[in-house]
């Protein structure tokens, strides 16, 4: 039977819980998870790691503990972990958010990728990195200076990776869940709307149900890491695709 392996970060709710709960639902993937809290679950397929991945230097002392040695077909690795960041704009920023999130959202994801390469640059079978980016890498958004910023930075980071992780056999995603009812946008739409100036738009979206929900967003994400071949693009947005 194939022997799969995910790390994934941020499991412990939203859009990560959801893929965590796809992944747990097969019987041959091991799974690494990573958050700053736990689950009260007991799996056999689960180890939690409990990390602050803001924390860069508590990350680099935990690196070599993340990445399992197995004889592994296929090996996933789910940057997810992210934070909206402070909603406010430049000029009312504070230096510690801003590296709070620029951290989290894109320098741990850099350094687990980089790792995860150097980990399982000799598995044969499948290798994808797939880093939870946002339509606010490419669309600047008044107030989100940090969030958008980091996502740029992070898609950005995903396409270089692809280039040069092709000749080894890694596919790298940098890929936008569009908007998905988790407690992330019950904090966009907690913000002050001086700060904000798109906090209606955001709270109609709520208020008119159009969010994804997170477990259909997962189901997505589970299709394109297993199907990663039918996916040539680096810069994906799951609004654009739909389940066969
Ligand atoms: N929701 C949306 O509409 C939306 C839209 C576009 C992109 N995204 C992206 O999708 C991803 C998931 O978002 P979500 O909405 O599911 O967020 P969420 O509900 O706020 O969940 C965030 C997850 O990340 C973990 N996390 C947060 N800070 C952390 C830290 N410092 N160290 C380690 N883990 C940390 C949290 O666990 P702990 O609290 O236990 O640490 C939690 O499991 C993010 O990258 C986000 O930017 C979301």
């Amino acid at each position: 039977m194939k022997k799969s392996l995910l790390i994934l970060t941020g499991h412990t709710k939203g859009l990560g819980n959801a893929i965590l709960e796809r992944f747990l639902s097969l019987e041959n993937t091991q799974i690494i998870a990573i958050s700053r809290t736990g689950l009260e679950i007991q799996h056999p397929n689960l180890t939690e790691v409990h990390l602050d991945l803001s924390d860069l230097a508590g990350l680099e002392a935990h690196l070599s503990k993340i990445f399992p040695t197995g004889d592994f077909d296929e090996v996933m690795l789910v940057n997810n972990a992210g934070w909206i960041g402070e909603v406010k704009p430049v000029g009312k920023l504070h230096p510690k958010g801003i590296r709070q999130v620029m951290n989290l959202n894109l320098l741990a994801p850099m350094i687990l990728t980089n790792a995860f390469a150097k980990a399982y640059s000799e598995v044969k079978g499948r290798k994808v990195i797939c880093n939870i980016s946002s339509g606010a890498a490419h669309k600047p958004l008044a107030g989100w200076g940090e969030y958008c910023s980091s996502k740029a930075g992070l898609a950005m980071f995903s396409q270089v990776a692809a280039k040069e992780l092709s000749d080894s056999g890694f596919r790298v995603f940098s890929l936008a869940p569009g908007i998905v009812d988790t407690e992330m946008q019950a904090e966009i739409r907690a913000a002050d709307e001086s700060d904000f100036p798109a906090l209606d738009r955001f709270k109609s979206y709520k208020e008119s149900n159009q969010l994804s929900s997170a477990a259909e967003v997962a189901e997505k994400i589970f299709y394109l890491l297993t199907h990663s071949e039918l996916f040539p693009e680096v810069l994906q947005d799951v609004r654009n695709f739909k389940l066969p």
